[in-house]
């Protein structure tokens, strides 16, 4: 068969897309498969069956790619696809309708409120306290993202983040460990890889220091009493299962210091796979090369 890596795209992630993109393609060549660089932002997807490809691994990034819109245009072309399906994607793509989800099911995950002004940013600021995270609801990467601190900061963060999304999110800040966990699998079979903790310069896990800087610490094992690794990963699989993601994904979640209770911040379903990326750290970790990891990703491909 032919094999698109669907990459780049139009999202404020095509720059990490297009790293993610370039590792798979190289991965999946090197074990012989015959594996394309495909970019959406450059061709329509109906050249996918105009040039004969079979199969899809997204390694897009974001809004158009991670959020359903592709999953749906490679559902009506009747290509077979990495990753969750339609909805999954488009329900995790939006931060404030996968955390009304998870409050519904009784996950846990950082109060919040959705914003549409200054003025309700300050009202959320009140309401949550500081520091207050505040964040486009479909984007990636910590883009657009502000840890305020004082209400004076309200108005910049509220228009920094409108700039990415018309939909803005307010966020209580958990203060503890910063950890991410991988799912690979579908449906019964979906399960937890081990979990990594980052320890990132200035505990400021940000854009610069998800993929430039070399100084951001990962650990894995993560170092954690069992127990609570434990207890991440179940919280993690349900996080999964309860969206109803297929293939894999990462979520991101944040430990409280005060009662080492975990919070879940989001989950991505489309993660990174550059070079610094952290799904391919917790593969190793398991034994399982970064071309290995994708070939097992790419069986999984469906419809
Ligand atoms: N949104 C980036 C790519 C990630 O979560 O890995
Ligand atoms: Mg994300």
């Amino acid at each position: 068969g032919k094999v698109a890596v669907l990459m780049g795209g139009r999202s404020s992630e095509r720059e990490v897309s297009l790293m993610s993109g370039t590792g798979v393609l190289a991965a999946l060549q090197s074990k012989g498969v015959n594996a394309h660089k495909f970019d959406p932002a450059e061709q329509g997807l109906d050249q996918l069956k105009v040039q004969g490809f079979d199969r899809c691994f997204i390694a897009l990034h974001g809004r158009f790619g991670e959020d359903g819109t592709v999953q749906g245009a490679l559902e009506l072309l009747g290509i077979p696809y990495t990753g969750s399906g339609v909805m999954a994607s488009s329900i995790a793509m939006d931060k404030i309708m996968t955390k009304r989800i998870w409050r519904f099911e009784g996950l846990s995950t950082p109060d919040w409120r959705m914003v549409a002004s200054t003025e309700d940013t300050l009202a959320a600021f009140q309401a949550l306290g500081a520091p207050m995270i505040v964040k486009p609801a479909r984007d990636g990467s910590s883009m657009g993202l502000t840890k305020v601190m004082t209400a004076d900061q309200c108005a910049q963060a509220y228009a920094l983040a409108a700039q990415y999304d018309a939909e803005v999110l307010c966020e209580e800040f958990i203060a503890g460990d910063e950890t991410t966990c991988p799912v690979i699998g579908s449906g019964a079979a979906a399960h937890a890889l081990p979990v990594i903790r980052i320890v990132a310069p200035e505990g400021n896990y940000d854009y610069q220091n998800k993929y430039f800087t070399d100084t951001t610490q990962y650990h894995c094992p993560s170092g954690l009493p069992e127990q609570e690794e434990k207890a991440i990963q179940e919280l993690v699989e349900k996080s999964f299962r309860t969206l109803g993601c297929r293939g894999w994904a990462r979520a991101d979640i944040m430990i409280r210091a005060s009662d080492r209770k975990p919070f879940l911040l989001e989950i991505n379903t489309s993660p990174g796979m550059t070079g610094h990326s952290l799904v391919p750290m917790a593969a190793r970790a398991t034994g399982v090369s970064y071309e290995n990891l994708c070939l097992g990703l790419l069986a999984s491909s469906a419809l």
